[in-house]
């Protein structure tokens, strides 16, 4: 019972999240339900009479009776044709149910997905590097589908089918009073009983068929991202023996799932059947009061058409039942996903505020600035305090996990401090202001990804086609040291990169990336570690355009190369989530030891390296 109430509860969450326009669309299938119903109706009356006439009954007036003509013949006749023409009517009715219901749900599915593809664009940049599973986006997308196909459509199903049921037993009703009602209830029990029986193992083989399918997908997902691995370790019969002994696992969940909820189904029919002839013609066999065979032919045939009626409603009724209640867990997952609490502001809606995007003028300044990831223990980020002058190069250097990605977050604001503040020209930056603030930012990740899709589209993202500027895009291409490569390719900017760019180098990948920052033309560039896949020459290349475009715009650049840090304004160096120390290079060399040490050992081996040759 407590189970029931939670199903409905948590429907009619789901419903009230929906747009009016398909909460209208839901309503609008209850007439077209009773319609189906009430042609069912039509049918029962219609061979009730049929069959009373044919034995002679006496039968009292149909409605509209007196356009039907007295003749017995023409009657019989006029009767069959009308009851052939409302079946036609009434399967008609069904298809257009059917149509309405599976479009509803397939409307229904782009509702929940758009939702969720917009709550998850309110999340701030802490939710997606906090998920444990980085494969999130195909799970949310499964989840959604299975809450469309398994909860939605048969919750349409149920309604549409619950209510041409209700007809159906109205019109047996009226028709067959006192042995329709022991029919009715004997046909009630015995789908309470089998629902109870039937769901928890559906449930159970349900759960875990997801489990092991899931983990199914992740062992081939896996191996596939870890070829190289897969080749050079032999690993192929491992994979494979992992995979068959996981899917093996899974057969007898799959069969009982699908067998299960037909279960019922099929023995609805023989059990509906058995009952309409024990209470037809049990007077009849016990000889009380109708000895004549004829007087229970209406009533058989009635309810055996009724039977024929009322079976298919019956049956998706209760396998929609099943289906919608071991659907959810599925449920409460998309709910959760649907009902997610906004966590930041997008720019259209920051426009209101700061149209023009927030400029810094003279620094742009980390202040007294802790961090700590959800879900760690200390702070990752520990009293920053760091300058960026306007125009200026900046270098962090550090060892690694020190701390100067998550620095660099922090000044593009993905990250917001645990305490402290991000100042532009010592004004602290708000909430708000944010997406004002990142309107003017680029940056190059130290983990790059591409979008399966074209050059051009990969340099202008997020921008139409229409509108984008391909000059713009051919200098900023140049800028990166990377434009000869794409004009000798044939299909040139319109060449396909593949999934995250496998069909290019690492340094090409990387030039690809800082094409994208360049071309945004932003005031504040963060390259992180953007410059790592290149070799010297390339290396020394790109700086050389970033110096030219570096007076427009004040650049921030994670780096451990010494000729990167080595014409920069000013070096902050990490260490273990602190500034250990600054200054330009020449300061940094006489403050730091560490620093120092780092430099001597790049200058050595690349002397080594030199002299080797
Ligand atoms: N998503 C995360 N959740 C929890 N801790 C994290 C997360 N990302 C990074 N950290 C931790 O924060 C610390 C600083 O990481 P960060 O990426 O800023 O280092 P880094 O200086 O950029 O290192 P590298 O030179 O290797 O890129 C590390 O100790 C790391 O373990
Ligand atoms: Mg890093």
């Amino acid at each position: 019972m407590q189970s029931t109430s939670k199903t409905i509860t948590l429907l009619v969450r789901l419903f009230k999240a929906l747009p009016r326009k398909s909460q209208s669309y839901f309503w609008l299938l209850v007439p077209l339900s009773i319609f189906n119903g009430l042609a069912e109706v039509a049918v029962l009356a219609l061979i009730s009479r049929l069959f009373t006439i044919i034995a002679g009954l006496p039968n009292p007036p149909l409605p509209f009776s007196y356009l039907i003509p007295t003749d017995p013949k023409i009657k019989i006749i006029s009767i069959i044709l009308i009851y052939i023409g409302m079946n036609w009517m009434s399967a008609l009715l069904k298809l257009t149910l059917k149509a309405s219901q599976e479009k509803l749900r397939h409307i229904i599915y782009i509702d929940l997905s758009k939702i969720a593809q917009r709550n998850l664009f309110l999340q701030n940049y802490e939710y997606f590097i906090s998920q444990f599973n980085n494969d999130y986006s195909t799970k949310i997308l499964l989840n959604i589908q299975r809450v469309s196909s398994n909860l939605v459509l048969p919750f349409l199903r149920l309604t549409g089918s619950t209510i041409i049921v209700c007809f159906i037993f109205i019109a047996i009703l009226s028709i067959e009073k006192a042995k329709a009602i022991y029919l009715i209830v004997l046909l009630l029990l015995f789908y309470t009983i089998t629902s109870l029986i039937v769901t928890p193992y559906i449930r159970f083989s349900n759960k875990n068929r997801i489990k092991l399918e899931k983990e199914t997908t992740t062992i081939l997902k896996e191996s596939i991202k870890t070829i190289p691995d897969v080749h050079l370790t032999s690993s192929e019969s491992y994979f494979t023996n992992k995979f068959e002994q996981i899917s093996q696992e899974t057969t007898p969940y799959i069969w009982k799932g699908g067998l299960l909820p037909d279960v019922p189904r099929a023995i609805v029919e023989p059990f509906g059947i058995t009952l309409i002839f024990s209470i037809g013609l049990f007077p009849y066999l016990t000889g009380g009061e109708a000895n004549n065979l004829l007087e229970i032919v209406p009533f058989l045939a009635t309810f055996a058409v009724s039977a024929l009626k009322l079976t298919p409603p019956l049956q998706t009724a209760f396998a929609s039942l099943i289906s919608i209640r071991s659907g959810v867990p599925d449920l409460e997952e998309a709910l959760n996903l649907i009902e997610l609490p906004k966590k930041r502001i997008t720019r259209e809606e920051s426009n209101k505020y700061n149209s023009q995007g927030i400029e810094a003028i003279n620094s742009i300044r980390l202040s007294h600035l802790n961090y700590k990831y959800p879900h760690s223990k200390n702070l990752v980020l520990k009293d920053i305090n760091l300058t960026i002058q306007v125009g200026s190069r900046v270098a962090f250097v550090g060892k690694t996990g020190s701390g100067k990605s998550t620095t660099a977050n922090q000044l593009l604001c993905l990250l917001r401090p645990t305490s402290g503040n991000l100042q532009i020209d010592g004004i602290n930056l708000n909430d708000q202001e944010v997406p004002a603030w990142q309107s003017n930012c680029a940056y190059v990740p130290q983990s790059i990804n591409l979008l399966n899709t074209n050059i051009l589209e990969n340099i202008a993202y997020g921008v139409i086609r229409e509108k984008i500027n391909q000059n713009s895009v051919w200098d900023a291409l140049e800028a990166a040291q990377i434009a000869d490569f794409i004009s000798d390719l044939p299909e040139g900017l319109y060449t396909h990169i593949g999934e995250n760019g496998v069909k290019l180098s690492g340094g090409q990948r990387q030039r690809l990336a800082i094409a994208r920052a360049i071309y945004r033309q932003s005031k504040f560039l963060v390259l992180d570690e953007a410059t790592s896949a290149l070799d010297n020459q390339t290396e020394a290349d790109v700086m050389k355009a970033i110096e030219i475009i570096g007076r427009r715009c004040t650049i921030v650049i994670v780096a451990h190369r010494l000729s990167t840090i080595l014409k920069s304004d000013y070096i902050y160096e990490f260490d273990n989530g602190t500034i250990k120390a600054s200054g330009n290079f020449k300061q940094l060399l006489e403050k730091s030891d560490s620093f120092k040490a780092l430099v001597n050992a790049e200058r050595k081996s690349t002397k080594n390296s030199i002299n080797q040759i």
